[in-house]
């Protein structure tokens, strides 16, 4: 045993790399798979670098809801009677009668992670928490064929350990993003941290803060210091002329579907152009409807009180920020007259959005060039979630993120991850199948 908790020498079918929600619909799937076919069993092993389970707990705050259905689980969409299910999950907390009562198909953030941590509980022996994955190289089989993946994992005292695999699953998630130039610092923080920086901070020192963005994370985060800091000047910096509604309608809906997937992957250019043109706006730079009332209803009543702190600084973006010790000095550009201006606060958060998956991070650069690129210079993935190999590598990267550009826009969110981690689990089961038959064919031959 190593830093992994896993025996050395074992190979294993399948390495998952991150234990977000994708990867845990993927340990459930292969579960599920042994379940049936327990002739097959499928070795797998998850790696997560968090200390325990978690979801973006930094994101956390009080009241945000679920931007899916409930019924867009771990597993339901592949398998409607799997224990692990949502509905599994409020059974088993007695809650079932009461969820149903309540009459929502979008449950709390907090109550989903609370599902997303129970259902992990029964995977801990498939994942070691506290483990990075740092790179992954191939190496030969027994063969002689590169048909092996060495999967190097740092554990969380530093050590370092190496596992093979015949396949890899990266679902490591979205990248946080700042704007080109920009920094964190003590006070200036990425949405993605903002609960665990924010708790660090005296309240009564932060009189003036701001958000920049005009999405979910930064609606979410304007109301919450508005509510939270009731002493303090709350500007919410906006690159739009107001908050745009995220549109969740059923039609515009229809774009997430299991089906979506298809059309869009094997669509032509102009069709996937067309999901984006037209649908962009069920995700990127826009917000629930109810978080904008809610928003608009504070800045009414202090209209109504005649006192204001909460300002809405719209058609502005951030051209640069300097650190000031614990304050911040922020440039503002009017995109409306091209005037700038500055501001400087206690606490700056950037819910500024994220970056997709880029395998190419973990593969490092020279392992990377086995992979075929299209003419934009993005990954070519296969419908099955694979790497397109440019060389012999009869190995599997399968990627779990990243590929918006080939399955469309459900590929960073929680809406298609049954279905797409059963069409993974079914690859990874079917690959070695045929690699068996191909050997004991070739077995047969030289007899
Ligand atoms: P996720 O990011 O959840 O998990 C990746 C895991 O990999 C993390 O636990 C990370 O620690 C780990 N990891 C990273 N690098 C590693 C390495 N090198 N070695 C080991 N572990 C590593 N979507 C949706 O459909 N409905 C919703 O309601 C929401 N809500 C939502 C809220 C917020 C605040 C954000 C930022 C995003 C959402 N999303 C969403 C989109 C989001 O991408 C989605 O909910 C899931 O987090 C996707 O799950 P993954 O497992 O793919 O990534
Ligand atoms: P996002 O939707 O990508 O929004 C980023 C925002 O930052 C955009 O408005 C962008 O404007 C703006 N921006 C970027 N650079 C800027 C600058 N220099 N100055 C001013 N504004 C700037 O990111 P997000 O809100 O973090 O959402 C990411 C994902 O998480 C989405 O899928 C979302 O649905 C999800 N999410 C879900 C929940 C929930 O479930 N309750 C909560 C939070 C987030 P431009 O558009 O002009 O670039």
């Amino acid at each position: 045993m190593d830093t992994t908790g896993r025996p050395s020498e074992e190979i294993y079918d399948v390495v998952g790399i991150g234990f977000g929600p994708s990867n845990m619909a993927l340990a459930i799937a292969l579960e599920e798979h042994e379940a049936t076919s327990p002739e097959q069993p499928i070795r797998s092993h998850f790696f997560e670098r968090q200390l325990m389970f978690g979801w973006h707990r930094n994101m956390l705050l009080p009241s945000t809801t679920m931007q899916i259905s409930f019924l867009k689980d771990l597993v339901t969409f592949r398998n409607p009677v799997s224990r692990y299910s949502f509905i599994s999950f409020l059974h088993a907390s007695d809650r079932l009668v009461q969820f149903v009562n309540n009459q929502d198909f979008y449950p709390t953030r907090h109550e989903f992670h609370q599902y997303l941590e129970w259902a992990a509980s029964s995977l801990s022996d498939r994942v070691t928490y506290g483990t990075e994955v740092t790179a992954i190289r191939p190496v030969a089989d027994a063969d002689g064929q590169p048909g092996l993946l060495d999967v190097e994992v740092r554990g969380a005292d530093g050590t370092t350990s190496v596992v093979t695999a015949r396949n890899v699953a990266i679902s490591t998630g979205l990248v946080p993003r700042l704007p080109d130039g920009m920094s964190a610092g003590a006070r200036v923080w990425h949405s993605s941290e903002f609960l665990s920086r924010y708790q660090q901070q005296p309240p009564h020192e932060l009189r003036n803060v701001a958000v920049v963005g005009a999405g979910q994370s930064a609606a979410e985060i304007t109301r919450f210091l508005y509510d939270s800091l009731p002493h303090a000047e709350v500007s919410a910096i906006l690159p739009s002329y107001g908050y745009s509604v995220a549109d969740d309608t059923p039609f515009a809906n229809q774009i997430f579907d299991p089906n979506a997937v298809d059309e869009y992957y094997f669509g032509t250019e102009r069709a996937r152009d067309s999901f984006w043109r037209y649908h962009r706006n069920t995700n990127y730079s826009v917000v629930d409807a109810d978080v904008i009332r809610a928003l608009y209803q504070r800045s009414y009543d202090e209209q109504v009180r005649g006192s204001q702190r909460l300002h809405f600084r719209n058609l502005t973006r951030v051209a640069e920020i300097e650190h000031l010790g614990d304050a911040t000095k922020v440039v503002l550009h009017s995109v409306l007259d091209g005037t700038q201006e500055h501001i400087v606060v206690d606490a700056l958060v950037f819910a500024t959005g994220y970056d997709g998956l880029d395998p190419a991070r973990l593969l490092g650069d020279d392992f990377d060039r086995n992979f075929k690129r299209d003419e934009s210079g993005r990954h070519q993935v296969t419908r099955d979630y694979r790497l397109v190999t440019a060389t012999g590598l009869t190995c599997g990267v399968y990627l779990q993120g990243g590929t918006e550009h080939t399955h469309g826009l459900s590929s960073a969110l929680l809406s298609n991850i049954a279905v797409r981690s059963g069409e993974i689990a079914d690859s990874i089961v079917l690959r070695r199948t045929r690699a068996e038959l191909a050997d004991a064919q070739l077995a047969h031959s030289a007899v």
